[in-house]
């Protein structure tokens, strides 16, 4: 696959990964019984378009990554910074989809767990932008 492609692949996984992400947790931070079936419907968008979007973003950003890591990347302090980000926002995400698993299946889950997973996905994803976009080191 040719670079444009992956670079294609990695900015529509981001957009719907984060937009979904941050918009379910905090809809799901709201005061909602979960008998009303908003949990059950907040899970079918992390499974159908959360979690896709993620695997798009990945192989987006390891299909550049990997060609050039040795020559470019390797020496390059802000990549190294945004990949640790990344294990960060991915095990943030596991986190919500997890959370909102167990809230589905009718287990008590606190809405103030959801307000800050949305803030905690919400920052990584500035640092990680600011970080690509910018390069500081
Ligand atoms: C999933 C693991 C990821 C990998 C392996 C990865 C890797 C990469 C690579 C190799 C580039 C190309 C840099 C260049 O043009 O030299 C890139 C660009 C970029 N990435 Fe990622 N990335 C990942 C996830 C993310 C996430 C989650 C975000 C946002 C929250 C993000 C935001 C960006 C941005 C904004 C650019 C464009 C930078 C520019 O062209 O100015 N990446 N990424």
């Amino acid at each position: 696959m040719s670079m444009i492609v992956f670079r294609y692949l990695h900015f529509l996984g981001i957009t719907f990964w984060i937009g979904t992400a941050v918009a379910v947790a905090f809809a799901a931070s709201a005061p909602t019984p979960w008998e009303s079936g908003i949990a059950q419907a907040l899970r079918r968008v992390t499974l159908r378009v959360t979690t896709p979007s993620m695997l798009f973003a990945f192989v987006g950003g390891f299909g550049m990554l990997i060609p050039e890591f040795t020559e470019v990347y390797a020496k390059q302090g802000w990549m190294h910074a945004k990949l640790a980000l990344l294990l960060a926002l991915a095990g943030a995400t596991g986190l919500l989809s997890g959370k909102l698993r167990r809230w589905a299946e009718g287990q008590d889950v606190q809405g103030t767990t959801f307000a800050r997973l949305a803030g905690v996905i919400s920052t990584l994803a500035v640092l990680i932008v600011t970080l690509a976009v910018l390069r500081p080191f």
